[in-house]
C-alpha cells in the first residue's frame, strides 16, 4: 500500500510517499523560515498562502524521485490539526483535491501522533511499549506507547511547550526565530558556572512540566543587563537556559521509565533535534541501562514523511480509515 502524506500545519510544506512494502519511497519538504524570520516568529496568513504555493511541485518531486504514477497512490493522509487553522486547509483542500481527481481515499492524521511515530522511520527503529518524550514547538508530553493509537499520556506541561521556550528565550537574547538551534549553538560558547536558572518542577511527585517561569527568569537576567549584553554575557545566559532546560526534561524521563518500568525511550518533535538534549540522554542510557531512540534529524522537526507513515500504519490497523467523503474538516486545536 503506497500513501502519500501532506503536512502544512504551520510553516513547513511536506510531501512524502511511503510504501508499507518498500518504506520511504520519498519525501521533499519547504520551509518558510527565511520568510518568517522578518517578523520574528509565523505569520498565519502568509503560511497559508506560500503552502499554496509550494505543495504541488512538491508533490511533483516526491513523484518524479520515486517513479510512483499517480494512479498507483492507494490513499492520502494529511494532517488534521492541531495546527495554523489556515494552514492545514491548504493540506486538507489539496488531499481532498487529489483523492477527488485520483479517486482514492484520503484520511486526516493527528500531527502529534506524526511525531510520535516519526522514530519507528529509522534503521533500526524500537519495539513497542516505549515511553516517548513529545517535545515540540507546541507541545511537550510524556507517553506510554503501546502500540499504534494505545497512548497513555503520563504528564505534560502545564503552560508553555520546549520548544516555545527555547523560542521565546532566543527572541528576548534577540537571536532571531526559530530560535531553538541558535540558543543551542550560543550555549556551546556559555560559561555554565556564572548564572544559575531555576529547574522547574524538577522535584514534583508527578510527570508534569512548567516552562513559563524559566522563560521569565531569561527575561530577568536580560532586564538586569539594560542595554549593554556582550556576546559572552548571551552565550552564559544561553547557556544556563539549556543546561536548566534539560535537566528537567532528562529527570522526567528517568521518572516516567521507572514508573512504568519500561527500558526504552523513544524523543519526538523539534526539540529532540537538540544537541545538549541527545547528550544528556545518551549519558543517562548508558549509566543507568536503557535505551534511547530519536528520529532521524531531518524527521524532528515537521514533516511530510512523519504523516504518510502514520497514516500507513492507521490504515494497517483499520482499512476503513481512510474514506472518500470529501466533507473534510481540520481541527486547529
Ligand atoms: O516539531 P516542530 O518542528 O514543530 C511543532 O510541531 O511545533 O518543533 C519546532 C520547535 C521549535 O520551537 C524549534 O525552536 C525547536 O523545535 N527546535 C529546537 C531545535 N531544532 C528545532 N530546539 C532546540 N534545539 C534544536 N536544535
Ligand atoms: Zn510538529
Amino acid at each position: 500500500m503506497i500513501v502519500l502524506g501532506v503536512e502544512s500545519s504551520c510553516d513547513e510544506t511536506g510531501l512524502a510517499l511511503y510504501d508499507t512494502e518498500r518504506g520511504l519511497l520519498a519525501h521533499a519538504l519547504y520551509s518558510q523560515v527565511a520568510m518568517h524570520e522578518q517578523y520574528g516568529g509565523v505569520v498565519p496568513e502568509l503560511a497559508s498562502r506560500d503552502h499554496i504555493r509550494r505543495a504541488i511541485p512538491l508533490l511533483q518531486q516526491v513523484l518524479s524521485e520515486s517513479g510512483v504514477v499517480r494512479q498507483d497512490i492507494d490513499a492520502i493522509a494529511y494532517t488534521q490539526g492541531p495546527g495554523l487553522a489556515g494552514a492545514l486547509l491548504v493540506g486538507a483542500s489539496i488531499a481532498c483535491g487529489l483523492g477527488l481527481a485520483l479517486d482514492k481515499p484520503m484520511l486526516g492524521v493527528h500531527h502529534l501522533e506524526g511525531h510520535l511515530l516519526s522514530p519507528l522511520l529509522a534503521s533500526q527503529p524500537p519495539t513497542f511499549p516505549f515511553v516517548a518524550l513529545l517535545v515540540s514547538g507546541g507541545h511537550t508530553q510524556l507517553m506510554r506507547v503501546d502500540g499504534v493509537g494505545q497512548y497513555t499520556l503520563l504528564g505534560e506541561t502545564l503552560d508553555d511547550a520546549a520548544g516555545e521556550a527555547f523560542d521565546k528565550s532566543a527572541k528576548l537574547l534577540g537571536l532571531g526565530y526559530p530560535g531553538g538551534p541558535a540558543i543551542s549553538r550560543m550555549a556551546e560558547f556559555g560559561d555554565p558556572s556564572v548564572y544559575q536558572l531555576p529547574r522547574p518542577m524538577l522535584h514534583s511527585k508527578n510527570l508534569d512540566f512548567s516552562f513559563s517561569g524559566l522563560k521569565t527568569a531569561v527575561l530577568t537576567l536580560v532586564k538586569n543587563h539594560q542595554t549593554n549584553i556582550c556576546e559572552q554575557d548571551k552565550a552564559n545566559i544561553a547557556r544556563a537556559f539549556v543546561d536548566a532546560l534539560v535537566e528537567v526534561l532528562v529527570a522526567k524521563c528517568l521518572a516516567a521509565l521507572k514508573q512504568t518500568g519500561l527500558k526504552r525511550l523513544v524523543i519526538a518533535g523539534g526539540v529532540g533535534a537538540n544537541q545538549q538534549l541527545r547528550t544528556a540522554l545518551n549519558a543517562a542510557a548508558e549509566k543507568r541501562r536503557f535505551r534511547v531512540y530519536y528520529p532521524e534529524l531531518e524527521f524532528c522537526t515537521d514533516n511530510g514523511a512523519m504523516i504518510a507513515f502514520a497514516g500507513a500504519m492507521r490504515l494497517q490497523i483499520n482499512p476503513e480509515a481512510a474514506q472518500r467523503s470529501y466533507a473534510f474538516n481540520v481541527r486547529p486545536r
